[in-house]
């Protein structure tokens, strides 16, 4: 490492020329850029493990049996020790020319005849173009590119909602702004819940088919990794600094994973009472929330040193949860909706109590109810201005709009059937509530209290966020 940044030190004024200026054929050594480590290990690696659609993975035959072998990767794990990716970082080094990714059999090799690769590879093509994002990246790489050169150059980021499809092994995204679907994470089977990054670089889904956390690059939308998990996952949720992903095990005891988005990989368990459903992080960033269907329990967890808080045991099954703040930013109350309830409940956080229980209108006559697995009321969210509460009805394929605080009913929009879950755009403005049994999303104007409009999705969408993506 030492010996390294002192190279990498020495060499950084005529490495920066050379990317502005990349040298021709031939030239001085000198104005070769040096090659990044730490740009290696968070760029570079994850290339190798991405799963690109109608393609093997590079470390499916790159670990074994292949020229260029990387390590293989450990049981269980979904990246590489420090050490390991040292010896990685020598042996692909041997592969690029610095200062020419055109000269680069690494870049090479797996591009496209037809733009600029090498006639054959025998694992085939990867990518069809150089303007491929993941192209794009190892070129930065053999030009001399930093984390912190490449995070100056980062595209702008956009309102989008990421729309999971739990029968499905797509994730829709969709543009608030056109209300089209733009993107699709393919590859991931029953996917339930989703969490974003926050500086946008990589989508986090709970695969319930392989009891994983999948990584997804937000660029591309292609699975980078899969992280074991300890045991069958739902909903997820991510501190506010990006560094922890919350998952809830639906097995029981009952436990929250955490996995560290660095190491990518499952750092510990924290036990609560009763199996797991959703996690949340507080508005303020400064509580985990995980609420369970079988315990009927809802635990409070310090974010920053992740043990226990308080807890509280309700009559029926905690589902989805929502939370309105104080002025500060601190959490005021947070609506919780219960197992075979058509409602929900109302906890005053400073004193850990239920404070009211309100009950959703009746459905509208001639409207037929869905019964089904005691999920009644699902899916709630709160305006960033506090002024204003979504609620789904699954059994009356509506959703309730509450002013908030004094929780009046300000009207219900009827949605398509079995509305599961809602986010809102970041100005509150509009609710995208998912359509269960219609596989579409309804766009509910919430001062107009009206459906705008519905988007198709895929196959019986659930939980869907709201997130900050290239
Ligand atoms: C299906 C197995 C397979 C997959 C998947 C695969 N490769 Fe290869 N690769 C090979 C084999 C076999 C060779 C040696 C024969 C050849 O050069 O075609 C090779 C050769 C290479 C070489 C030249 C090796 C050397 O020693 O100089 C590079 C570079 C390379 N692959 C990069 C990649 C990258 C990057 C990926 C993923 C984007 C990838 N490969 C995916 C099988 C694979």
């Amino acid at each position: 490492m030492l010996r390294f940044k002192l190279v990498l030190c020495a060499l950084l004024l005529p490495a920066a020329a050379a990317v502005a200026q990349p040298a021709a054929n031939g030239s001085a050594p000198a104005a070769a850029p040096s090659l990044d480590f730490e740009f290696f290990k968070a760029r570079i690696e994850p290339i190798f493990t991405t799963k690109r659609p109608g393609n093997a993975r590079c470390i499916s035959c790159h670990g074994d049996g292949t020229p260029m072998k990387l390590t293989p990767l450990p049981e269980g794990s979904a990246a590489w020790t420090d050490a390991e990716a040292r010896s990685n970082f020598d042996l692909i080094r041997a592969r690029v020319v610095p200062g020419n990714p055109d000269q680069s059999r690494l870049l090479r090799h797996p591009l496209a005849e037809e733009a600029g690769g090498d006639p054959h590879h025998d694992g085939g093509k990867h990518w069809t173009s150089k303007t491929d994002p993941e192209w794009q990246t190892l070129a930065a790489w053999v030009n001399g590119a930093t984390l912190t050169s490449a995070a100056a150059n980062t595209a702008p980021l956009h309102a989008r909602i990421v729309q999971t499809n739990s029968a499905g092994d797509d994730v829709s995204i969709i543009d608030p702004t056109t209300n089209k679907v733009v993107g699709r994470v393919v590859g991931i089977e029953v996917n339930h819940g989703a969490a974003a990054a926050p500086d946008g670089s990589k989508i986090y889904v709970s695969n319930e088919a392989n009891s994983t956390l999948d990584v997804v690059d937000a660029r591309t939308l292609r699975v980078m990794s899969r992280i074991p998990l300890s045991g069958h996952p739902n909903n997820i949720s991510i501190s506010h600094d990006g560094k922890r992903v919350y998952i809830a095990i639906r097995e029981q005891k009952g436990v929250v994973d955490v996995v560290d988005t660095a190491s990518l990989a499952r750092v510990k368990s924290i036990p609560i009472k009763g199996a797991g459903h959703n996690t949340y992080v507080t508005p303020d960033g400064r509580y985990v929330v995980a609420g369970s269907v079988a315990g009927s329990s809802m635990t409070i967890i310090d974010q920053k040193t992740e043990e226990i808080v308080w807890d509280m045991v309700f009559d029926k099954g905690v589902r989805p949860l929502a939370f309105e703040q104080n002025k500060d930013g601190s959490t005021k109350r947070i609506f919780v909706q219960l197992s075979d309830y058509n409602g929900f409940a109302v906890v005053d956080f400073a004193t850990h109590k239920e404070v009211q229980r309100i009950a959703l209108p009746k459905i509208a006559a001639g409207k037929k109810e869905v019964l089904e697995g005691g999920n009644t009321s699902h899916g709630m969210a709160v305006t960033a201005d506090n002024t204003r509460l979504i609620v789904n009805s699954r059994l009356n394929s509506a959703a309730y709009i509450y002013s908030l605080p004094d929780l009046k009913l300000v009207g219900g929009v009827d949605v398509g059937i079995a509305p599961d879950w809602v986010t809102l755009t970041p100005d509150g403005k509009m609710a995208y509530v998912a359509n269960a049994g219609s596989n579409s999303v309804s766009v509910v104007d919430m001062g107009g209290v009206k459906e705008v409009t519905r988007i198709p999705v895929g196959q019986v969408p659930k939980r869907n966020i709201t997130a900050m993506l290239p």
